[in-house]
């Protein structure tokens, strides 16, 4: 969601601030802001728009400054225009202070605050925080203190960073459940919600939990619990290069990203599968695997393309390790009060780690006693951080906002998980060794299909002015339609449905005509026969149709009007080599729509808010 930076040394912070706050536009991009101390005096700068915008702006004041804080918004209260930009200040612009997450109970605060006299100019929430500051600092108390006490009376979620001119020698930054690293450099300290905005300057980095809260000096910090309590930060190294982050080359990270994927798939199995042994080595669930598998249920939750991995992995679950698996939704599996039983297992899949829905999902099912699991990208996210146990996908880390190589690794991480529950629960070296040989050959398939990318980019060229699209598939190819169907929607602006094939005669076949192309995920497997009769009702019904299809599969292309082959593999894997060309399929459409396929309009790569 929203990105926040800081800075406390010796340079001029300026650079800093909007180079981190550009390596940060991907979390959101609607507006952006900067406040510095200059001469003790605070001076904020915003703009509406991309950071480029707010760094013309900043150019022409001439600012310098050893300390400053930066922001970069996703609109959740108010409009995206100048005055609801971070940092929001008070009364008297002595603060200036950026936020990201939700304060839930900023109409009663907001309420206080104005009968005591304090004015409001922003439809933000955010705006409440500095003013509440205020309120304490003018009763004598420290920023320090001021922001543990205002923090004390907000209900909701924060990652904050504070300036004070009265106090220009620090940085106080608190959390709830929204990321805040502190980055330790020499002489220079920064504060951020991603790595990826300080990496260029340090690898040493600081998570704050929950509830924490630290004063961050140019040479020291201190770090405490909101409630007062001194606490000990561990400094972690990041491992993560800089070049691993950047385009590599590539007009989008997009593209970059989807052209990793026979080394991200690659990175997902290194050093976890036993080729002799039929089974692999998955190091975050050692402790637990023997209860993973005596569970009596499995439920995996998440959010967006992360949920759509959650559905195939239902399927290899119950077709190979037989145990019920039910797949939900973050958002929904938190309020309805689930039930959940200590004998069940529950997988987390977040790419960021960072989702708030998840997380919060995940804490629901820990307090109810069950194994909670993550499945996360990011290394040393909340979610990964709060799960009992985990697998990291390590695809690397994935800066266009459709998610792409992550899905893939998602995809990999569930398959290797379902055949170390497998193989436990009587699954027979013979078949072990089947699937650990196929995923082993996988990297090799991506690759085939990679090299089809001008193919599929001459298809998506017909297809870039039409209005609707229609996504197709059963079994394990149901979720890859959804996934599909999502990253066209989520880039290209274009409405498009996923359905599980013979679904399409309950509703959405009175959609298609010649105006309707309907994509088909259709490999050679057992219920490929039932597929056809599918394509063949939407042809009667002069519908386009573009196939997926498996090599050798030469009666297809009489059916349909592209067929794009990829290479076999069992079913269970097929999702991982099928989604590859429907990503390239979304991404080659919206460029040629012209479209910003990093950062598409509303989205966000982390969603940390509700
Ligand atoms: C956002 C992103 C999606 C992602 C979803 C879940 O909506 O735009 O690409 O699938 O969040 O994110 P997570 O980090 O939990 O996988």
């Amino acid at each position: 969601m929203c990105g926040i930076i800081g800075y406390i040394g010796e340079r001029n912070c300026i650079p800093i601030l909007i180079s981190g706050l550009k390596r940060l536009e991907y979390r959101g991009y609607d507006s952006a802001g900067i406040g510095v101390l200059s001469d003790a005096e605070s001076v904020i700068v915003k703009k509406p728009g991309k950071v480029s915008s707010l760094e013309e702006k900043v150019e022409l004041l001439n600012l310098s400054s050893n300390v400053g804080i930066g922001h970069t918004r996703w609109a959740t209260h108010g409009l995206p225009n100048e005055i609801n930009a971070h940092p929001h200040s008070n009364q008297n612009g002595t603060i200036s202070l950026i936020h990201n997450g939700i304060i839930e109970n900023y109409q009663t605060l907001k309420k206080g605050l104005q009968k005591l006299g304090y004015n409001f100019i922003s439809e933000t929430d955010s705006e409440v925080l500095p003013h509440l500051i205020d309120n304490f600092i003018s009763r004598g108390h420290s920023l320090l203190k001021s922001v543990r006490l205002a923090l004390s009376e907000v209900e909701g979620t924060y990652g904050i960073a504070v300036i004070y001119s009265g106090e220009p020698d620090k940085i106080v930054v608190a959390r709830k459940g929204s990321p805040l690293i502190i980055g330790i450099g020499s002489d220079e300290n920064f504060v951020a919600s991603d790595v990826s905005a300080i990496l260029a300057h340090t690898k040493q980095v600081v998570y704050l939990e929950d509830n924490e809260i630290a004063e961050v000096f140019r040479d020291h910090f201190n770090a405490k619990t909101i409630s007062d309590d001194e606490i000990e930060k561990e400094v972690h190294e990041i491992s993560m290069s800089l070049e691993e982050i950047d385009k590599g080359g590539y007009p989008h990270f997009m593209l970059k990203e989807i052209m990793e994927q026979p080394e991200s798939v690659r990175n997902s199995m290194r050093g976890r599968i036993l080729l002799e042994e039929g089974n692999v080595k998955l190091g975050g669930l050692a402790e637990v695997a023997d209860r993973l598998a005596k569970s009596k249920r499995i439920i995996i939750s998440a959010c967006g393309t992360s949920w759509h991995a959650g559905l195939v992995g239902e399927y290899m679950i119950e077709q190979y390790a037989k145990i019920p698996t039910e797949v939900e939704y973050a958002s929904e599996f938190r309020y309805r009060n689930p039930i959940i039983n200590p004998d069940d297992s529950v997988f987390f899949i977040s790419q960021s780690g960072e989702t708030a829905d998840t997380l919060a999902a995940l804490k629901e099912a820990k307090n109810n006693g069950a194994l909670a699991l993550g499945i996360c990208n990011v290394v040393g996210s909340s979610i990964a951080r709060e799960s009992i146990a985990g697998v990291y996908t390590h695809a690397g880390p994935e800066i266009g906002v459709a998610s792409t190589k992550a899905f893939t690794s998602q995809l990999v991480v569930l398959a290797l998980i379902t055949l170390l529950i497998s193989r436990k629960r009587g699954m027979s070296l013979e078949e072990g060794k089947k699937i650990a040989e196929e995923l082993n050959s996988i990297p090799e398939k991506i690759n085939l299909i990679l090299s089809k990318n001008d193919e599929i980019k001459n298809i998506a060229e017909k297809y870039c002015n039409v209005k609707n699209f229609l996504y197709l598939g059963r079994g394990y190819n149901f979720p890859v339609a959804l996934e599909g169907a999502l990253k066209l929607k989520e880039i290209s602006y274009i409405h498009a449905e996923g359905y599980p094939a013979a679904e399409m005669k309950h509703g959405p076949i009175a959609l298609i005509d010649d105006n309707m192309p309907v994509v088909f995920i259709a490999p050679k497997d057992s219920i490929y026969d039932k597929v056809i009769s599918n394509i063949e009702e939407v042809r009667a019904r002069g519908g386009n149709i573009i196939a997926i299809v498996t090599e050798k599969d030469e009666n297809m292309n009489r059916l349909v009007d592209h067929s794009i082959k990829i290479p076999d593999t069992i079913p269970m894997l097929m999702p991982i080599l099928a989604s590859i060309p429907l990503q390239l399929l979304a991404y080659h459409i919206a460029v040629k729509k012209g479209l910003n396929v990093d950062q598409p309009r509303n989205l966000a790569k982390s969603v940390t808010v509700e």
